[in-house]
């Protein structure tokens, strides 16, 4: 093939995978990932959060800083400048990818602008320097949190032949159990699969322990208990308003409280660690 040919058809199939993303940008959400160089900073190849550590050494320097400045104190001031140009240097060592996204001509300037006790360069400075910060959080700060800082329940088991996803339908089905034989006066299956899911909510209890060590958390709690005592009394006696009502309750306590922390990151932080192939994004 001639090489002008071989340029005309790359450019066709650009033209042509631009216009498919475009034609679809509605329903397309665009992220930037991080690159694969910032999980030597995180746990588990690490055993601490190297980098959101020298990033909070940051922000406490960005506030030394224009503190002193402010005070006009040179002393201090040099001090956290030094510090303040050190850490943030070793955002482009860290993550070498990221070296081109600082403002190394800020910084320097910054570092200048203190030697020479000219506090109000400082000030501007600083001003500079947050825009340089804010820029990489924009694209990046939510994306790594959630990547790298998300409890991972993928390795969360109920017992080696019972996953947790498997547990989770179970439980789903209980609850959705109980609402149809309420709704359909079986009263005896209601109250049998009240109490199998009494036992998975146990179950489940079992191992919050794993992650939730310092502050021992307990499921079900003092809350959760009282709410499948209501239930069950509702099932018995009560009316089909109030049998609703109280599973509903049930259903926040023990499901939707925790979800609204754990399911919900755990999902977003697995579509964006095992990303859904394009194959995979274009047929659904
Ligand atoms: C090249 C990218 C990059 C630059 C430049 C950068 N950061 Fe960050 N920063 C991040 C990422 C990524 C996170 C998310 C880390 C996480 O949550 O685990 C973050 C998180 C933070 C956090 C924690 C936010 C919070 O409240 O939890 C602080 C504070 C912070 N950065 C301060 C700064 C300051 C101050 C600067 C500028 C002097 C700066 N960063 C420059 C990438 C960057
Ligand atoms: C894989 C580790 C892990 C497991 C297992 C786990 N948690 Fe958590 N949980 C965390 C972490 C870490 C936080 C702190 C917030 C965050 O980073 O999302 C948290 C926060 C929470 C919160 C919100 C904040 C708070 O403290 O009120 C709730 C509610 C919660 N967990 C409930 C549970 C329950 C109930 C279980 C067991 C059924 C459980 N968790 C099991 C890691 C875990
Ligand atoms: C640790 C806190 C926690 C509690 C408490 C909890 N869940 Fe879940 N649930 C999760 C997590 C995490 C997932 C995602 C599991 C996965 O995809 O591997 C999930 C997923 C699910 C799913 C989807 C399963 C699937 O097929 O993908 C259902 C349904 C569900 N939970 C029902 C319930 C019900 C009903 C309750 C209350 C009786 C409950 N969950 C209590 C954390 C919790």
């Amino acid at each position: 093939m001639k090489w002008s040919h071989f340029i005309i058809l790359q450019g066709l199939l650009i033209i042509i995978v631009g216009s498919l993303v475009y034609i679809h940008k509605d329903r397309v959400a665009l992220m930037k990932t991080p690159p694969a160089s910032l999980a030597q900073w995180y746990k588990p190849e690490n055993k601490r959060q190297v980098w959101l550590h020298n990033m909070f050494k940051l922000r406490r320097e960005m506030q030394a800083v224009r503190f002193y400045s402010d005070n006009s104190d040179a002393e201090h001031l040099e001090k956290w400048v030094t510090l303040l140009s050190k850490h943030y240097l070793k955002v482009g060592e860290m993550v070498p990818e990221w070296n081109k996204k600082l403002d190394l001509e800020t910084i320097s300037t910054l570092q200048k602008s203190a030697q020479n006790n000219h506090y109000q360069k400082v000030s501007r400075g600083l001003d500079d320097l947050d825009k340089s910060c804010k820029s990489c959080h924009t694209d990046y700060r939510a994306i790594t949190a959630t990547m790298y800082r998300a409890p991972d329940f993928s390795s969360v088991e109920i017992s080696p032949s019972i996953s947790l996803k498997k547990h989770m339908k179970d439980l789903s089905k209980q609850v959705n159990q109980i609402k149809i034989a309420s709704e359909d006066g079986m009263k005896d299956l209601a109250l049998s699969s009240l109490l199998d899911l009494k036992k998975g909510i146990n179950t489940l209890g079992e191992t919050c322990s794993s992650c939730h060590k310092k502050d021992t958390r307990i499921y079900p709690g003092g809350t959760i208990k009282k709410a499948i005592i209501s239930l069950e009394k509702s099932l018995r006696t009560g009316t089909l308003k109030d049998q609703g009502k109280n599973l509903g309750t049930l259903a926040v306590l023990a499901c939707a409280r925790c979800h609204g922390t754990h399911r919900l990151s755990h999902d977003i932080r697995k579509t964006f660690v095992d990303r859904p192939s394009w194959l995979e994004l274009i047929k659904h």
